[in-house]
């Protein structure tokens, strides 16, 4: 397991780390951090896909590329750690860090977190999609089922466009409406995404991934699968998916606000589920998704 034991990465003694659970298939650390102290994990101590969920208090999170706040009950996951991440606990804090069996094959791969840094350097007004559609995904999840497998899928929602890596970059940039054509090879990508996924993660999680443009009427692509057979974590990451698309700023479209895109999603249950939809709507109301979009964005500088 990645997430190492012991104190190196402490500051100091107000720091606690205890190993809640490590077997075979998951390992998950719990960390209480007094306030205006932090932790550092380094690249060693985490893998590209562990999972943190802030159980309590309040942390500035530091990396290269930024600094973002994250709350109670806030669920996020780097897609890149090759570098230091610090938590500084602005009180007293707890985070639970969760690092499955699968995600350790997606980092013993690799290679996944570079793969989507060049799907989202491609189109730069992606920058960010996918650790926002794992953020979005997770915290509906959560509110969803309490005991949902939000590892999965996480690492289902932060992989789900990586097949876009074989999409040609003036299509993913083109700015107006894209010919049949082209459309036909956009269409491509969740396939892809599961071939690379199949191979190092589960079917499980390929699936999820393989199934975001998938709708419950069937009108989505690319097999036009229908209701069930489409699963509740492709459900999720669909609405996270098209929320995400459809508030931040594209080639082709200005943001909207975040209720009209609740508004444009309730307003289609035949393709949206529709508890997931209302979930989101409370992520909206109470601040949580607005949280999620600016820690994201604050990467894009
Ligand atoms: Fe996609
Ligand atoms: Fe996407």
């Amino acid at each position: 397991m990645k997430v190492k034991k012991g104190s190196s990465f402490y500051e100091d003694e107000t720091t606690k780390a205890v190993e809640l659970l490590t077997d075979q298939k998951m390992q998950v650390v719990y960390y209480a951090v007094e306030a205006d102290h932090r932790i550092v994990l380094t690249p060693n101590d985490y893998s590209v896909t562990t999972m943190f969920y802030i159980l309590s208090g309040s942390f500035k999170v530091q990396d290269q590329k930024g600094t973002r706040n994250y709350q109670a009950n806030d669920v996020f996951l780097f897609v890149d750690p090759t570098q230091s991440v610090e938590f500084h606990a602005s009180e007293f804090s707890r985070v639970l860090a969760v690092t499955s069996e699968h995600n350790q094959s997606v980092a013993a791969a690799g290679e996944y977190g570079e793969l989507i840094k060049k799907v989202e350097e491609k189109d730069k007004y992606t920058y960010g999609h996918s650790n926002r559609v794992s953020a979005y995904a997770m915290s509906l999840a959560l509110s969803y089922d309490a005991g949902y497998n939000i590892v999965d899928l996480g690492t289902a929602a932060a992989l789900h466009d990586l097949g876009k890596v074989y999409t040609p970059k003036e299509i993913l940039q083109k700015p107006g409406k894209l010919t049949k054509e082209e459309f036909e090879i956009i269409k491509n990508h969740p396939a892809d995404t599961y071939r690379l996924l199949v191979e190092t993660t589960s079917v499980k999680i390929a699936e999820a991934a393989a199934q975001h443009h998938e709708r419950l009427d069937g009108s989505g692509y690319p097999k036009g699968l229908k209701g069930e057979a489409i699963s509740m974590d492709a459900r999720i990451i669909a609405v996270a998916d098209v929320f995400d698309a459809m508030t931040c700023r594209r080639t082709y479209n200005e943001p909207q606000p975040m209720m009209d895109v609740v508004a444009y999603l309730e307003g289609q249950p035949e393709k949206y589920d529709a508890r997931i939809v209302a979930i989101l709507k409370r992520r909206v109301e109470d601040g949580s998704a607005a949280r999620i979009m600016k820690n994201y964005s604050a990467i894009e500088n």
